[in-house]
């Protein structure tokens, strides 16, 4: 039977038959080859950084192989959690408990039982680890609680001296104060930044799994899914699965994919998305106190406020996931109609800032974007890509 597109395209899962081999920054040398290198370094922490949906749990499951690894993730935490009680756990170790012994005591036969504790020591785990040769990979690290990474932090820090294998993996900034930047950890670690994707990288993913269906598609169309992508695997793998289920249901099938069907497909992909209240919240903006703000006509013949015409410039062509000042503003004044006053930047600034602090005060799903000296930086490339595809447009 030959194979179906949920198969070979995985967005979710280990990508089986779609697997791509990157090169790293460092030239001639692949992410798969710096990751095995950096776990043989008996003694050292491997830190693996790199922006969100970038394949970084994959490439881990990739290079350590599913026998050997143990994931735990930073959300597996918090402040009263033991970290060697979790490893323990997530191996099948039981760390602490009880058990009933029976004994026979002397000539008269009178059976006792006898209530054993016993206590796992991290000795023992540690030592389970290099027999078994396991690697244990701590996954979004910036979940935990502060003070958590810290004393996690601390705990590989001796653990590793004794020959004990781990990797830590987080997001840019948002825990290198307890691994990259600290003083005890240093000379101590491996560093491996995940780069954003390459175009003609994640174009491979649709050449190779197209061909493993027997579907056609041309390189300028791969290239267009691929700029859509926003330098994601994930979203790449995630396009190209929902064009297959556009191609089921068309009727005369479809061994060839046309450019049309393109639109169709990024708006089914955003189908399942749960970023509509990120978006609601950007453009009602902070609460005005019952004030009204001012608004701008745009080209479309819609009142847009400030706020609205931020997030609607963040979804203009191209898509970018790092914008200067400079592009925002402009992508604005692009947005409004001849003739009408667009904001002033100093406003612009402020508002983003304002936004800024707003997003900040929510839950992660909500830390969408980062707005740092002059640049708007878009955090998560799926929010990205459901800003352009997803819902309708309010102002
Ligand atoms: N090397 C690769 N080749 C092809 N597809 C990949 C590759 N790496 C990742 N992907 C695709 O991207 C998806 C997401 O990858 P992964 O979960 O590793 O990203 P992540 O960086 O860990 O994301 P998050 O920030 O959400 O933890 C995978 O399920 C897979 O579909
Ligand atoms: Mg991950």
């Amino acid at each position: 039977m030959g194979l179906k597109a949920e198969d070979v395209f995985r967005p979710g899962a280990f990508p089986e038959y779609t697997y791509i081999s990157r090169e790293s920054a460092v030239p001639g040398l692949s992410y798969e080859f710096r990751l095995e290198q950096a776990i043989k370094v008996s003694g050292f922490l491997t830190s693996l950084v790199g922006p969100s949906k970038m394949g970084k749990t994959i490439l881990c499951e990739k290079v350590i192989g599913f026998d050997r690894i143990v994931e735990i993730s930073g959300a597996d935490f918090d402040e009263n959690t033991d970290f060697w009680k979790l490893t323990a756990a997530k191996v099948g170790l039981a760390y602490e408990g009880q058990f009933t012994s029976e004994k026979t005591l002397g000539d008269s036969g009178d059976r006792y039982a006898k209530q054993e504790v016993f206590a796992l020591t991290k000795d023992k785990i540690i030592d389970y680890f290099r027999k078994k040769n396991l690697v244990l990979v701590i996954d979004d690290f910036h979940y935990a609680p502060e003070m958590k990474r810290m004393q996690v932090a601390q705990q590989l820090k001796d653990a590793i001296r004794r020959g004990f294998r781990a990797i830590v993996v987080s997001l840019p900034h948002r825990a290198d104060e307890a691994i990259r930047q600290n003083s005890d950890l240093s000379g101590r670690l491996s560093l491996i930044n995940i780069e954003p994707w390459a175009v003609e990288d994640l174009k491979e993913i649709a050449r190779i799994g197209f061909k493993e269906l027997g579907i056609g598609i041309d390189e300028e169309v791969a290239e267009q899914i691929a700029v859509e992508s926003l330098s994601s695997p994930q979203l790449m793998q995630y396009i190209c699965l929902n064009i297959c289920m556009l191609l089921e249901r068309s009727e005369n099938g479809a061994d060839r994919i046309r450019a049309e069907i393109l639109e169709t497909a990024y708006r089914y992909t955003t189908a399942n998305f749960e970023y509509g209240d990120v978006v609601s919240l950007m453009r009602r903006g902070p609460s005005t106190r019952g004030k009204s703000r001012n608004v701008f006509l745009t080209k479309d013949g819609r009142m847009c406020d400030v706020y609205e015409l931020i997030v609607r410039s963040v979804a203009e062509n191209p898509p970018i996931m790092q914008l200067d000042f400079e592009d925002v503003r402009d992508r604005i004044y692009r947005l409004l109609a001849d003739g009408c006053e667009g904001p002033k930047p100093q406003m612009i600034r402020d508002s983003l800032a304002k936004l800024q602090e707003l997003l900040n005060s929510r839950e992660d799903i909500f830390k969408v974007m980062d707005w740092k000296e002059g640049v708007l930086y878009i955090l998560d490339p799926l929010f990205l890509f459901y800003l352009r595809w997803g819902g309708e447009r309010s102002c």
